[in-house]
């Protein structure tokens, strides 16, 4: 049978200050669609996958605006973290969560901050890696073509030949280079974005998980006769937070040796800066974006405006600027510098 995990328990820190760590952006509504990013992965996978397969993991202070904003889920279909650990150890539960109800389960686990434009495209490419995986032990990854140097995501080069339709071996997976290193990498032609969605067989990313990540794998093994009984929950309110803190791309894609990707235009986008949620906007002649709010722009070029709806901006004379506010805070800085916006997190963490 095919599942599907949604991890949902990111802080999305560099979209502040709309994504705040007690409200992160997994659960804002950004384009007043009446449905959170969440709520949009959720709907789309319960097309293919029946709903009482899909489990959400996210950080337990989380709880209640998942169980309100999923009320069509069971109380046992969310996983809650007792401390964050990063995607590794969310995936390496929900791996023996799964397994123990069902002991040959095929898993798409999937991030809760993206846009997908093409459903269907996309919905077939996932039947048919599901497909891919249930007789073997290869961990399949969804490739995007790269149209910019993004130092936010993984790059995956592929082997020449095709494995099967779409299907091909990853030669190498390097999460997150350096600029330089990206460029390089666009340049080629030769390497596709990883998707950070992922499907496998249960019994494929365990045994990734105790060859690559054994001290993860030991502390989790150590409960699997808990998995799906009462004693589950007290197991990983002790144990998980001892957990190595780490991503499943660089505990696990960029080391093993059995990850395949597919290849398809799904219409793919991660909502992971201001600078995506910018490109995917509509923009007016000056290429400047405005949301939320209303706008009055003069000799202004390339900016993205997001202010409270019903506020008025009148903006004069800028240049490729973000201007957000959200939540009593107002962040006035240039597109292009967005990276620095980790920073102004923390400083701010010590005025609010
Ligand atoms: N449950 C849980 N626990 N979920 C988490 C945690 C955690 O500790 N940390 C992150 N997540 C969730 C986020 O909410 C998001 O939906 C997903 O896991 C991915 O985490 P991100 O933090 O957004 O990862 P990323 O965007 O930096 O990188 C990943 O995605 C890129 C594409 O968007 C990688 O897979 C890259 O290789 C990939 O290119
Ligand atoms: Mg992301």
């Amino acid at each position: 049978d095919n599942y599907c995990v949604i991890m949902g328990g990111g802080i999305g820190s560099r979209f502040w200050p709309f994504s705040r760590k007690t409200l992160p952006k997994q659960f804002l509504d950004f384009f007043g669609t009446g449905r959170s990013l969440l709520q949009q992965t959720f709907d789309r996978f319960n097309k293919v996958i029946p709903t009482e397969n899909i489990f959400i993991v996210t950080n337990a202070m989380y709880t209640d605006l998942v169980k309100e904003q999923l009320p069509e889920l069971d109380a046992k279909q969310i996983l809650l973290e007792p401390a964050r650990r990063n995607t590794a150890p969310c995936i390496a539960w929900a791996s023996y969560h799964i397994r123990a109800l069902n002991p040959n389960a095929n898993i798409v686990v999937a991030p809760s901050d993206h846009l997908i434009l093409k459903e269907n495209e996309f919905l077939e490419a996932i039947a048919k890696g599901l497909e891919f995986v249930s007789h073997s032990d290869k961990l399949l990854t969804l490739g995007i073509k790269p149209n910019r140097p993004e130092t936010g995501y993984g790059y995956i080069q592929i082997a020449e030949q095709e494995e099967d339709k779409n299907f091909y071996k990853v030669k190498t997976f390097t999460e997150k280079p350096e600029l330089e290193l990206a460029k390089v990498f666009v340049e080629s032609g030769e390497f596709y974005w990883n998707s950070g969605l992922f499907m496998w067989n249960v019994n494929s990313i365990i045994k990734a998980n105790e060859i690559l990540l054994p001290e993860l794998a030991s502390k989790l093994a150590a409960g699997k006769d808990l998995y799906g009984t009462p004693g589950e929950k007290a197991f990983i309110e002790e144990n998980f937070p001892a957990c190595p803190n780490v991503s499943i791309d660089f505990g696990v894609m960029e080391k093993a040796d059995n990850v395949y990707v597919s290849l398809g235009d799904f219409g793919w986008s991660d909502l992971g800066t201001w600078g995506s949620l910018y490109d995917l906007s509509p923009k007016d002649e000056s290429q400047n974006v405005t949301l939320k709010c209303e706008s009055l722009i003069y000799n202004s070029n390339n900016n993205i405006i997001v202010l409270p709806k019903g506020k008025l901006a009148v903006i004069e004379g800028l240049e490729g600027f973000l201007v957000a506010e959200s939540n009593n805070v107002l962040l006035i800085c240039k597109k292009d510098e967005e990276h620095a916006i980790r920073k102004y997190v923390n400083d701010s963490q010590m005025k609010l």
